[in-house]
């Protein structure tokens, strides 16, 4: 089990160039599966959530080949396999997005459902009812994965989803692609994720208007032929530093990074007291003295994030005063709580909310990751603590932040990665 030693309490200073995003490089990878011919993706990050999909993909069949160290290559022939609904796939929530693509290109599709995840249910229900409204017949077999096919072809539908979900919207814009007539999807998930994925199915000769805002219109075409497509920076991660700065009183700059991505941080961050100059792709931050006490909701794009919700906490702790913080996304996603506790924090949940009083210093502990964006705010709690903090279950940070070590080591920071 691997885990970082961090002995924290100083400041510190450098850039961090930014990585290719998780979220949306997951759903631009699946989408491939759609294309006749080969796909070059770049700025693809080298996490292992891209690599578990990788390895599922070519299970099916499909031919990926690593061109540089973030450029992809990505082949799916027309006999690639469609199920993959052994063990593996449950353990990646992201290889749902294999559902829309083998339905999409080959009319039939059988995935694993996603495992038991810490942040709550993760139901799927909006996706088999975009996949039904398009005519499949799509449906939960013996509680373990989801099958869907369609007779002869997906035909094009008007579907509301009863709550903005990024990987529902994701699912069915990628299966109505390539349906017959028009698609409307309304009340679809806004984030820049879906922005960019819409983006390169357009790149592959779809036809698909409105994604980021609350309606996407679809007119589908026969097929999708590969292309070459960036992914966007990881807002996330940009977020993440951001909050590593502030919570350490560190100035740092970001590399590859889009601002705009992150305007619901950015506001939040600087009524903390956080100084954060944007340039360009560049982006300058500079934690102040001591922090101030916020309160924060997370919602659906353009609200604030929840994936930046635990770090939030982690600032909050060290804050002047007291925080509340709603979360209301995910039922579960609190869990960084008791770990930043257990270094001297003063969080009390009381079902999805916290309440945070800051406290003068935090001391270094023992913790434990629960999931990935709760083990990025122990991080940024242990490099701002007094003396040594072990993070353990470092694997679930790998998922989504390529080489972290490495990353905070350049900044300045005292980290040891221990794989055991
Ligand atoms: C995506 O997950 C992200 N993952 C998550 O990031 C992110 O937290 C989440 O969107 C919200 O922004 C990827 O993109 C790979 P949802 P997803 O469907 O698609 C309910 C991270 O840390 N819902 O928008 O699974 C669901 O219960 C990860 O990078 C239904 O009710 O999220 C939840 O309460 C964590 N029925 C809410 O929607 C459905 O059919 C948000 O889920 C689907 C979802």
């Amino acid at each position: 089990m691997s885990k970082l030693i961090i002995r924290g309490g100083k400041p510190l200073s450098g850039s961090v160039k930014i990585n290719g995003a998780k979220n949306s490089a997951v759903a631009v990878i699946a989408a491939a599966i759609l294309c006749k011919g080969t796909t070059v993706l770049e700025n693809v990050p080298q996490i292992s959530d891209v690599k578990i999909l990788f390895h599922i993909m070519e299970k099916l069949g499909v031919e990926i080949k690593w061109l540089e160290e973030d450029v992809v290559s990505i082949f799916a022939g027309d006999d690639i396999e469609t199920d993959a609904i052994y063990e593996e796939v449950s353990s990646l929530r992201a290889s749902n997005l294999l559902l829309g693509s083998l339905l999409g290109r080959f009319g039939k599709a059988a995935v694993a459902l996603p495992g038991g995840c810490d942040l709550g249910a993760r139901p799927m229900d909006l996706h088999i009812k975009g996949f039904t409204r398009l005519g499949a017949d799509a449906q939960f077999v013996d509680d373990r994965y989801i099958e869907a096919k369609v007779k002869d072809h997906l035909q094009g539908a008007v579907i509301y989803l009863d709550f903005p979900s990024v990987g529902a919207t994701e699912n069915i814009m990628m299966a109505a692609a390539v349906a017959e007539g028009q698609t409307i999807i309304e009340n679809v998930a806004k984030e820049p994720e879906i922005v960019d994925l819409a983006n390169f199915l357009n790149n592959a000769g779809a036809k698909i208007r409105g994604a980021g805002t609350d309606i996407i219109r679809i007119d589908g075409v026969k097929s999708l032929r590969g292309c070459r497509h960036g992914i966007i920076p990881d807002r996330i991660e940009a977020g993440t530093f951001l909050s590593i700065a502030a919570v350490t009183g560190s100035k740092l700059r970001l590399e590859n990074v889009i601002s705009a991505h992150l305007k619901p941080v950015i506001a939040k961050m600087r009524e903390t007291g956080t100084d954060i100059r944007c340039s360009g792709s560049n982006m300058y931050v500079s934690g102040p003295e001591k922090l101030k006490a916020v309160s924060i909701q997370t919602l659906a794009h353009p609200g604030f994030p929840t994936d930046m919700q635990p770090q939030m906490m982690a600032m909050a702790a060290l804050a002047n005063g007291t925080s509340v913080i709603v979360e209301n996304i995910f039922e579960k996603r609190m869990k960084a709580a008791a770990e930043l506790n257990k270094m001297g924090a003063d969080i009390t949940i009381d079902g999805k909310t916290a309440v945070i009083k800051g406290v003068d210093k935090l001391h270094g502990a023992v913790v434990e990751t629960h999931d990935l964006r709760a083990g990025a705010a122990l991080v940024a709690a242990a490099l701002a603590a007094e003396g040594e903090t072990v993070v353990e279950r470092l694997s679930l940070i790998d998922r989504g932040y390529y080489h972290i070590a490495d990353k905070l080591t350049q900044i300045g920071g005292d980290v040891e990665r221990i794989d055991e």
